[in-house]
């Protein structure tokens, strides 16, 4: 094909080079010699860098989709990085002919929620409360004075996802939002999920996924319309390795059973009273005041981590009267079942299958993805396409959307098989590029599906309810917010219940984490409200492997008992 390309360049005689380099969607025709990052710079699209292309910083980092062949090897600068990845001020096209495909991890224009919706009760009800004060000129952290200046006060908040970031930043004396941002975690180059990053970072030294995480969040932050130093706090809400690895902890033991955190091992041992972190916001390399502190909020237990504890303050939970649910999907799946009274979580391993890891023509929910799909009735596949245009691949809406469909018309059956002798099915060709999807996609999905579906029958196994007692079922996250509830349903990653019941919420996580900021009473109710939530563990559960085997059908989540 390589060669096919060069002669028709000589035969047209009036293309110079033939190697394309598509760099963030934009493309061009390259000659070989520079870097990625010099094309980036040419093409115009800003690279984060802290060195300026001396190999120091590893913020160059890019992603490679296609063409790795047609590059230099790597340089001793980008040992450190599994495969797909490059450092874009290190490698260079060296090939004559051929496409390179690749981008920088995304930012902004990313589809990451930011908001949640449907929320707002909660949230107009709480009293500003910070642990950062004022007094005339006087700023004050816990009553110890850090600062003098008539100045504003502000404080961070995050969602530290395994896929995605979301910031925001808060005015701590009215409680506003003054800006956000989100950005795809840099740390996919030690893998996409949670165990891969647990080995990575335990089997390289130097911090290396935090550091990398530290030098993208700086530029975040240097890009908010404040002084930075204005800045005295910050609250993280993450999954239990997201936020061990942000705060400089060893996570080895927390990929190991009984995976647990090393803060739950200490407060065991009775070395801490509570799984929350404090550290400066110096040590974890951020540019922030110089005494402002990070709070990590407290884990729940294992992989059920701060980013559910966060959840758990957004829906009101510690108030709760009624028997609600929280299923935030994700590479790990976080579910919450219970109200005041009573509280069982537990954590799914779902991997990366439904925001587009593994996926032959997956991505995450990015302009360029096909985010809704339809089958007519004649068999012509209509698709929409967020931004519009050429599609680019598949996001997670959109493979459910699919799946459903596929099985709605009879040409895939329950067990993830295609009917009618199809071997893959086609939803869009762009020159080359050919959007599709195949029986590996599904089975990876159907594996994905299988340990959500897992997760919920045992946790409402455990609880002693049916699926039908539940009476708020609140979908949270990103991908929550963006997913068709009826094929969700039809294909079995949601439990059958009245749609009435089911609100779709957005990043509940992000805005627990900001009334942790803006309410120490919030915060401390949310440090009690852990300790009394019991953890189901799924590794360790006699019918876990029967319900996952049930999962994996595309069928409808009814009420099921295997015990
Ligand atoms: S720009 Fe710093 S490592 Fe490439």
């Amino acid at each position: 094909m390589i060669s096919m390309r060069v002669r028709m360049c000589i035969s047209i005689g009036r293309m110079i080079f033939s190697v394309e380099l598509h760099f963030n969607n934009q493309q061009t025709n390259v000659k070989p010699g520079l870097s990625l990052f010099e094309y980036a710079e040419a093409l115009g699209i800003r690279v984060p860098t802290s060195c300026h292309k001396q190999g120091k910083c590893r913020e160059c980092l890019v992603e490679i989709k296609e063409g790795m062949q047609c590059l230099s090897d790597p340089a001793p600068q980008e040992e450190h990085l599994n495969d797909g990845f490059r450092l874009s001020c290190r490698c260079r096209i060296i090939a004559d002919a051929g496409v390179v495909r690749c981008h920088t991890m995304r930012r902004g224009d990313m589809r990451i929620e930011s908001r949640a919706l449907q929320l707002s009760a909660h949230q107009q009800s709480l009293q500003l409360d910070p642990a950062v004060t004022r007094d005339g000129d006087r700023i004050f952290l816990d009553g110890e004075e850090i600062e003098r200046t008539d100045g504003p006060i502000h404080g961070l908040a995050m969602d530290l996802g395994t896929t995605t970031i979301v910031v925001r930043l808060l005015n701590l004396e009215t409680g506003e939002i003054v800006a956000d941002a989100a950005f795809e975690n840099p740390q996919r180059f030690g893998g996409s999920e949670v165990m891969s990053r647990i080995h990575y970072d335990t089997t390289h030294g130097g911090k290396l996924l935090q550091r990398t995480l530290a030098g993208y969040l700086s530029h975040a932050i240097e890009e908010f319309p404040v002084d930075s130093n204005s800045i005295y706090e910050m609250v993280v809400a993450g999954n239990s390795t997201m936020r061990d690895l942000f705060f400089r902890l060893s996570v080895y033991s927390i990929g190991q059973n009984p995976y647990q955190s090393i803060t739950e091992l200490e407060l065991a041992d009775g070395r801490r009273t509570t799984t929350s972190l404090t550290e400066s916001a110096k040590r974890l390399l951020l540019p922030l005041h110089p005494k402002a502190r990070v709070y990590g909020l407290p884990i729940i237990s294992g992989h059920v981590g701060a980013d559910a504890a966060a959840c758990m303050l957004a829906v009101d939970i510690a108030n709760e009267e009624r028997l609600i649910a929280i299923m935030d999907i994700g590479t790990n799946t976080e579910l919450i079942v219970g109200n005041k009274q009573k509280i069982l979580a537990a954590s799914c391993p779902a991997g990366p299958a439904f925001e587009g890891g593994n996926i032959s023509c997956g991505m995450p929910g990015l302009p360029g993805a096909i985010e809704r799909v339809k089958i007519n009735a004649d068999g012509k596949i209509d698709c929409r396409v967020i931004g519009g245009g050429n599609p680019e691949g598949i996001c997670g809406s959109g493979l459910i959307d699919l799946l459903s469909e596929l099985l709605r018309n009879a040409r895939m059956n329950s067990l993830g098989r295609f009917e009618n002798g199809e071997t893959r099915i086609d939803l869009h060709t762009n020159g080359a590029r050919q959007i599709y999807l195949n029986e590996k996609d599904i089975n990876e999905l159907a594996q994905a599906k299988g340990a959500n579906v897992a997760g919920l029958h045992i946790v409402l196994d455990e609880y002693g309810i049916g699926f039908d007692e539940i009476e708020v079922f609140y979908l949270a996250g990103g991908f929550g917010r963006h997913l068709n509830v009826e094929a969700a349903k039809r294909i079995g990653l949601i439990p059958n219940i009245d749609s009435t019941k089911i609100l779709q919420v957005g990043n509940a996580s992000i805005e627990g984490a900001c009334m942790a900021l803006l309410s120490r009473a919030k915060r401390l109710e949310l440090e009690n409200l852990v300790k009394r939530v019991q953890h189901c563990r799924l590794e360790t559960h006699p019918g876990f492997f029967d319900y996952f085997v049930e999962g994996c059908q595309f069928n409808p989540v009814e009420t099921l008992s295997l015990m």
